[in-house]
């Protein structure tokens, strides 16, 4: 194989359809902001919805834009322009709350809906940890008519069986970026009666997922990742159409009642996913969100998976080429099918050498014990970006620079 090299990858940008896009995002010139895949960036449509939100919206009508605005509708409008990203109905997806609290509501939701007739809840060991986390509460909260069975990745199919309740996934592997066969384990799922819900954190904005395609049950996942809706961003969940009807609310909340106004002592679910809502919306939020979103009108996203893989691919092979003999391995799956859109390499000072990136403006950020990710985002990374990224990472490993004491210490946010 010819060695790549970097007019190589300013040939690909000259011909690349989403090149445009990244005029819509701030970048920060000189960074190479490979973390799309934790904290998307800003876009100028979000920024100028939040202004007016601020201003105009909020700043003039005060309690008024309940209705003049109807922010009361704005968590259902943002959630019919996010179903289109994922094979859904426009009704069948709303924003709300954290994707935690998205699951554990659905989870109850589901395990209620069973009556019991069901025991178990299959996920996979190392899942991202909040999503074993608040499976681990629900069994402890409602005792021995749950059992919580998280098995490693390879037994999950064996795991679903005539007693499971609840299968919860995530689509695209947090740490490895693998991707799981979402269709077929979905029909596995449905085969022994069980229901199915994906969490798609790392999926959705990265690559196309065809949710009524699949009729999966339920879905949740976090808009401030590909999403780009900004830090803390409210989360979305989907429920089936023809399933929402008979589901209660998981978190039984005055906004999810058919009749908040009328403050009545008894909780009556609202039609469809409005019952999915406890408290009062985060507008600002939300409309952060909307104005994120704008983007993705423009886009198709077939165009946007071709171009996430050969971001991804050429990464790898940029690493492969420049960076052998310094003791990294590529954990993501090489074969473009079972890859998300972010790249993980192994290192036993992964932590350092991130650090070491990080000062030199290349943003990946570090999941232990030993990993590095890079998260792209084919919105607005470029082909250049992966030559600069690979050629700063070659230089941090044959320089040593990334022993520094300094960046051996650990902050909150890895
Ligand atoms: C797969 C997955 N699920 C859930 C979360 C956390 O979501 P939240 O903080 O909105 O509860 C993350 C965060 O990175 C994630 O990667």
């Amino acid at each position: 194989m010819t060695a790549l090299t970097l007019a190589d990858c300013e040939a690909r940008d000259r011909t690349d359809p989403l090149a445009p896009l990244r005029e819509q995002f701030l970048l920060t010139p000189g960074r190479i902001y490979l973390d799309g895949n934790s904290l998307g960036l800003l876009t100028r449509a979000a920024r100028e919805r939040i202004r007016a939100t601020v201003e105009d919206e909020w700043g003039v009508d005060a309690i008024k834009g309940w209705h003049t605005r109807d922010w009361m509708g704005l968590p259902d409008r943002v959630g019919a322009r996010i179903a289109r990203l994922i094979g859904a109905r426009a009704d069948e997806v709303t924003v709300a709350d954290s994707t935690s609290i998205n699951l554990f509501k659905l989870a109850a939701s589901c395990l209620r809906a069973g009556n019991g007739s069901r025991r178990k809840i299959v996920t996979e060991l190392g899942n991202f940890s909040t999503d074993v986390y608040v499976l681990q509460g629900l069994r402890d909260l409602l005792g021995p008519q749950v059992q919580l069975c998280a098995v490693p990745r390879e037994e999950v199919v064996a795991a679903i069986d005539r007693d499971t309740a609840l299968v919860v996934l995530t689509h695209v592997h947090y740490k490895t970026s693998e991707l799981f066969d979402l269709a077929e384990i979905t029909r596995h799922a449905h085969a022994q009666g069980a229901s199915m819900l994906w969490d798609l954190s790392h999926s959705v904005g990265a690559l196309p997922v065809h949710l009524n395609a699949a009729r999966v049950d339920f879905a949740i996942g976090c808009t401030y990742k590909y999403l780009n809706g900004g830090p803390g961003a409210p989360a979305f969940l989907y429920v089936r159409k023809d399933l929402q009807e008979q589901l209660p609310a998981g978190i039984a909340g005055w906004l999810g009642h058919s009749k908040p106004f009328d403050f009545c002592d008894d909780f009556e679910p609202a039609a469809g996913m409005r019952r999915h809502h406890c408290g009062t919306p985060g507008i600002l939020g939300q409309a952060s969100l909307d104005g994120s979103l704008s983007v993705f009108d423009q886009v198709d996203m077939q165009a946007v998976r071709q171009k996430s893989l050969q971001l991804t691919q050429l990464f790898i092979d940029l690493v492969e080429q420049e960076c052998a003999g310094h003791g990294l391995s590529v954990v993501t799956p090489r074969s473009p099918e079972r890859r998300g859109s972010h790249v993980s390499l192994r290192h036993e000072h992964g932590y350092e050498i991130m650090q070491a990136l990080i000062a030199r403006e290349v943003i990946g950020d570090f999941r232990a014990p030993d990993v590095v990710r890079f998260g792209f985002t084919p919105l607005y990374t470029s082909y250049v970006d992966c030559w600069h990224a690979v050629s700063r990472l070659r230089d941090v490993l044959e320089s040593g620079s990334w022993q520094v004491a300094d960046y051996r210490v650990r902050r909150a946010v890895t």
